[in-house]
């Protein structure tokens, strides 16, 4: 995929705030710091559109952006900052769920896992619930480079495992750093989004 045109639109905070103009969404979910907003920084080849955090757990939007004026990016906020408050745990529960729930230009989430470590509870949960409710899931695990390109299929056996990944849902390995993956996740991505 070749990206002629990426632009940050917007951070919601509400239903009433998100883009009217029907484009499919591709969201991106995992723990806080896992890589999210560097992975979209690489698919677009753009060094910093989408803000890497140096405040781990602050992002309590969701952010849009319009690739190519064919679909969306949309960087959901990390989960698992132990430093985030109960309350507002719960409030990134009820506004994520029903985002997830209700969005229907969703065509697939992004789970993004960091390869090095198996993943944690939270992630089990995301994983069961996003798959209970039927939404199409790609994991993809993150910070490849910090790993031995020998020793990948033995962390991706580690995820597959501890999530019980169920059998159509692909994982793709990918870095930030060298771009690896990034093919195959644009095809993943372009195929989900009906391109
Ligand atoms: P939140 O917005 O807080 O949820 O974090 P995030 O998931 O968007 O993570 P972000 O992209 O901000 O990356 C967090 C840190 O990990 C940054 O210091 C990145 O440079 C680093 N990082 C992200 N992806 C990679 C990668 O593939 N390889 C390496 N080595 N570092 C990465
Ligand atoms: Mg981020």
């Amino acid at each position: 995929m070749r990206v002629t045109q990426a632009e940050f639109i917007i951070s919601a905070v509400g239903p009433d705030q998100y883009p009217a103009d029907g484009l499919p969404e591709i969201a991106l979910a995992g723990r806080s710091n896992v890589g999210k907003s560097s992975l979209i920084n690489k698919m677009i080849q753009r060094k910093n559109l989408a803000r890497t955090s140096s405040q781990p757990g602050k992002t309590q939007t969701l952010n849009y952006y319009r690739i190519n004026g064919e679909l969306y990016f949309v960087d959901l906020p990390g989960y698992g900052y132990a430093k985030v408050s109960k309350s507002q745990r719960e409030q990134w529960g009820k506004f994520i769920e029903s985002y997830l729930l209700k969005r229907e230009l969703l065509r697939a989430l992004l789970l993004l896992i960091d390869i090095r470590h198996p993943p944690t509870r939270d992630d089990v949960a995301m994983y069961d619930w996003l798959s209970h409710y039927g939404i199409p899931v790609c994991i993809v695990a993150t910070k490849a480079d910090k790993v031995p390109r020998g020793k990948w299929q033995k962390h991706v056996k580690v995820i597959r495992e501890t999530l019980f990944v169920r059998g159509g849902d692909p994982i793709v390995v990918f870095s930030s750093e060298t771009g690896q993956g990034k093919d195959e996740l644009w095809s993943l991505i372009l195929e989900r989004a009906g391109k």
